[in-house]
């Protein structure tokens, strides 16, 4: 199998292509990765001379680039596409929403159209009989459900109702994928996951910036009261999910990827000063963000019952790994600060060292 894997040197796209050259080393895996201030070589250093990785720089958007990899032209026949590559941080969004509609709804509309021109088989009709060589799952989230109450869980017919410039976008390339199911009988699959954490995380994320700046002795600043929840999953949890639904999901379908482990930031913070050995001192209230939805929660039980996929990280143990991983890779952490301190836009809408969760 060869697999197109875009967004490859960001967070999710790193551990993601780490896990399947691991997992499927027959895999040929092409990570197609612009290298924004959010993508780096140094996260997958470790897999740079394997054999079976290829990386190509470009955007997916780019219509001309993307054909000649998915029609097989530049690397051999391709059989699947699994799209991570997106604008993925709100605060941003607020701040510069045209380049999020580009990443996330153009973006994916070009891998689509793409994997529809190369992967349908020759004599079979379009439509629900349509047979196509490249499977293709879509990697999106769940702020595309909105916010919710103070209880209840976003299934997946929950209808969406994105609040922030990214979860619209992400919404709009959630809605492509289902038209090109439906209109042409592509073979496309779609994941909707909770907040992630875990190594190689870009650090203008709650926890490893708060966790990069409690190590500096700075500050950690925190939005609003405080008392927005969100659900966080393991990143090696979400890897598996998303092999699981690449290989056993049926085509249409959306996935919802939860973790179970509610959390206020407030919570998080908490546990993050417990685990740094600072106090309250540490934490600076600042104003909240713009349209910040206060609760998401997702009930991924379709996951379990149909792909018999489960979380196996508890918690405890994952973010007690996670705090280890940062605190032994501080010069990690310096390397990707140095290239965001060139790229972030200053303006006083939501500054992006007040990052929450996402
Ligand atoms: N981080 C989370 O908690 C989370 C949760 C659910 C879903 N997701 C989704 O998972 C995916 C990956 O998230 P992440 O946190 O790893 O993001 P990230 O910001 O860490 O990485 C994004 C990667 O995509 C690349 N990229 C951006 N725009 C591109 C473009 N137009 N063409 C090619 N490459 C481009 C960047 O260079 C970077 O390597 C995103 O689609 C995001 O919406 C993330």
């Amino acid at each position: 199998m060869r697999l197109v894997i875009t967004g490859g040197l960001g967070f999710i796209g790193s551990n993601l292509v780490r896990h399947f050259l691991k997992e499927h080393p027959t895999y040929e895996i092409i990570n197609l990765d612009a290298e924004t201030y959010a993508g780096h070589q140094e996260n997958l250093e470790d897999v740079a001379s394997n054999p079976n990785y290829k990386f190509v720089k470009g955007h997916i958007e780019d219509t001309v680039l993307v054909n000649e990899i998915v029609s097989g032209k530049k690397f051999g026949k391709i059989d699947g596409i699994i799209n991570l590559a997106a604008e993925s941080h709100v605060d941003r969004s607020i701040m510069d929403p045209q380049v999020f509609v580009k990443s996330n709804v153009l973006g994916t509309q070009v891998l689509l159209e793409a994997a529809f021109k190369h992967g349908l088989k020759e004599g079979t009709k379009l439509g629900v009989d349509a047979e196509f060589s490249i499977r293709y799952l879509q990697v999106s989230t769940d702020e595309v459900y909105g916010s919710l109450g103070a209880t209840g869980y976003f299934t997946e017919e929950t209808p969406l109702a994105p609040n922030s410039p990214y979860s619209s976008s992400k919404a709009g390339g959630d809605l492509l994928c289902r038209a090109y199911f439906h209109t042409f009988g592509m073979p496309v699959m779609t994941t909707r996951c909770s907040n992630n954490y875990g190594p190689y995380q870009h650090p203008e994320k709650l926890i490893p910036l708060f966790i990069n700046n409690l190590m500096n002795d700075k500050q950690v600043p925190v939005y609003g009261d405080g008392a927005n929840i969100r659900d966080w999953l393991h990143v090696k949890d979400h890897c598996i999910a998303i092999d699981t639904v690449f290989h056993k999901g049926q085509p249409g379908e959306v996935y919802n990827v939860g973790g179970n482990n509610e959390y206020t930031n407030m919570e998080i913070t908490k546990i993050l000063l417990k685990a740094t050995g600072k106090g309250e001192e540490m934490i600076r209230y600042v104003e909240d963000r713009l349209g910040h939805d206060r609760r998401y929660a997702i009930d991924s039980s379709k996951m379990k019952k149909e792909l018999d996929w489960a979380p196996s990280y508890t918690f405890e143990q994952g973010i007690a790994e996670t705090i280890e991983w940062y605190k032994n890779n501080q010069e990690w952490l310096k390397q990707v600060m140095d290239k965001v301190e060139d790229t972030v836009p200053v303006t006083p809408v939501a500054a992006p060292q007040a990052a929450t969760a996402k």
